[in-house]
């Protein structure tokens, strides 16, 4: 998604200087009908926040973790990409709703601002050798929900320790995306068949352009949720869209902190 600010408009609806949320791809221009565009209200905080938190991230984390997750107080709630834009927003949420929060990310790093920024009870990083054992430690009484991201090793950890009943959002498999062909070691499969059999689970993806309609509830909670401080974002800005590929291959490698922006020119809210 994009944030851009009209040039010229021969359209009722936008006038120049108006800031918009769109897709117009990676670009310094885009010729619009204005169809699919958004305007937004620089008096509503950093327009930055439309592409996150208040944006596409933070409603997928919405949908994700409360009309399929279904939070219930003292609940145990995982986070796969804790440190992320969308598992960040997820975690905290579920912590607003009572629940228990353990967040899985790649580094120390990761780790730390997860819990001290991001309130997590606790952040594992899947890269330590006795991960598998630190999983099952945080989550003695098994996991209620895992907000499932990424995929691989950190998804057959969780899925191990998922309660009777237990809910797993399907929101994305990041560390899959690059795969061309099925990954080596056993067929895991009928197991986790198996696991969903016995402990009923639900195992539930979604796609977020599915669930427009929840975005009139999102912004009201989350806005009041950001004004109060209960909810934190970090963003990690690079500028140039010269750079645009590298941070995108960043990403699929683990090294953005926070929600990765480009910025093509500056940012006219933030002089306010
Ligand atoms: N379903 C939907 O409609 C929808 C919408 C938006 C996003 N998503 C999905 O949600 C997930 C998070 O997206 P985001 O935008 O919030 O990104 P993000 O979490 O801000 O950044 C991606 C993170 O993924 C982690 N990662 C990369 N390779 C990994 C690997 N091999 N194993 C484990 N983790 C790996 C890295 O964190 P670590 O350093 O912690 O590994 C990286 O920083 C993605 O899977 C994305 O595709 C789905």
């Amino acid at each position: 998604a994009t944030v851009s600010s009209v040039v010229a408009s021969n359209h009722p609806k936008f006038e120049p200087g108006q800031l918009v949320l769109g897709y117009s791809g990676w670009q310094d221009y885009e010729v619009s009908s204005g169809k699919g565009l958004t305007w937004l209200d620089p008096d509503a905080g950093p327009v930055s926040t439309a592409l996150g938190v208040m944006g596409m991230p933070g409603l997928t984390a919405y949908v994700g973790l409360l009309d399929i997750g279904q939070p219930k107080p003292g609940e145990t709630v995982v986070v796969s990409s804790a440190a992320g834009a969308v598992g960040s927003v997820a975690g905290q949420i579920a912590r607003l709703k009572g629940c228990r929060t353990m967040g899985v990310a790649g580094t120390a790093e990761k780790c730390r601002y997860t819990v001290q920024e991001f309130g997590f009870e606790r952040c594992l990083n899947y890269n330590d050798d006795d991960f598998v054992e630190q999983l099952k430690d945080a989550c003695p009484d098994g996991i209620d929900i895992y907000f499932e991201n990424v995929g691989g090793k950190v998804f057959d950890a969780a899925c191990a320790l998922m309660n009777t009943a237990g809910r797993i959002p399907v929101c994305g498999m990041i560390s899959r995306y690059n795969d061309t062909a099925l990954p080596e070691g056993p067929d895991t499969l009928p197991r986790l068949m198996r696991a969903i059999l016995t402990r009923r689970l639900l195992v539930c993806g979604f796609i977020i352009t599915d669930h427009g309609h929840r975005l009139g509830d999102f912004l009201k909670d989350m806005g009041g949720w950001l004004e109060s401080g209960e909810v934190h974002y970090r963003e990690d800005v690079t500028a140039g869209l010269e750079n645009a590929v590298h941070v995108f291959q960043g990403l699929l490698a683990g090294s953005n902190t926070g929600k990765a922006l480009i910025r093509v020119s500056d940012d006219p809210t933030m002089k306010r």
